[in-house]
């Protein structure tokens, strides 16, 4: 992989993704905000594997993951008017279905190209496969951090403006009620991340990303969480009961036992 290829390659995503917006502002709303997030996604990445010192050789391939990571949400929109995975597919695998229908990496190598789909069909998965080599392993994480920090970049942005700009299909259809499962928190209390099929309530969501602490790979990322202060911003958006305090601590400790 070369920089002008992963730049043919951004060409080529800009002009997927455009084939997916209409005249409504409202259905391309979403689209918008993963097309967004794919950008920031890629600088994730990059920023993460600069401090890791990793070539820039591995910070292209990691960009091309990120680039791709999240190419059948765009699809996934389309067909079932959701982003839950739970409710129409995995949309990793739907992603690389549609990689492999466009031929979006014939001019990889073969390492190369396993590479990239390993990384794209588990960026989303509970766990990571076992019996994986290290290497393949490296990218995974790298790609999983990546988009956590920027979903939850997102997710805020998306909360401090919900009242002006509301969407049932980002927030997965889940009802705002001001209660937290208690399966959920005792998850944080725990040490484990939360699953998206336990999740009952808005809330549960807002929970769900503060547990995603127990999924961090790499100190760069812990100190991004730290930096922009996502805990703490997620935290405002919760209800105040001593339960829910102890839960957040409980995750803010975590962060900050890597730094
Ligand atoms: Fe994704």
């Amino acid at each position: 992989m070369t920089r002008d290829k992963l730049n043919d390659l951004k060409t080529w995503f800009a002009g997927y993704v455009s084939n997916f917006y209409s005249d409504d502002p409202d259905y391309n709303h979403p689209i918008r905000l993963k097309q967004e997030h794919t950008i920031r996604v890629c600088q994730n990445t990059v920023l993460i594997g600069k401090e890791l010192g990793i070539s820039d050789q591995d910070i292209i391939l990691a960009e091309t993951m990120a680039l791709f990571h999240d190419i059948g949400r765009f699809k996934q929109y389309e067909i079932y008017n959701t982003f839950n995975d739970f409710i129409s597919e995995n949309h990793a695998r739907l992603g690389l279905r549609q990689m492999a229908v466009h031929g979006v990496l014939s001019e990889c190598t073969a390492p190369e190209k396993r590479l990239i789909a390993r990384a794209i069909a588990y960026h989303n998965a509970a766990t990571l496969p076992e019996n994986e080599d290290d290497n393949t392993l490296f990218f995974m994480r790298l790609v999983r951090d990546a988009d956590k920090l920027d979903i939850w970049e997102l997710f805020i942005d998306y909360y401090y403006e919900r009242k002006n700009n509301h969407s049932a299909v980002v927030e997965l259809g889940l009802p705002d009620d001001p209660i937290c499962s208690q399966r959920v928190v005792e998850s944080l209390h725990q040490h484990r991340f939360v699953r998206t099929r336990d999740l009952k309530t808005l809330n549960d969501f807002k929970l769900l990303q503060i547990s995603w602490v127990y999924d961090l790979n790499f100190v760069p990322s812990f100190q991004i969480v730290q930096n922009r202060k996502y805990i703490e911003k997620l935290e405002k958006m919760l209800p105040q009961s001593k339960q829910i305090k102890e839960a957040v601590k409980i995750a803010r400790d975590h962060v900050n036992s890597f730094l």
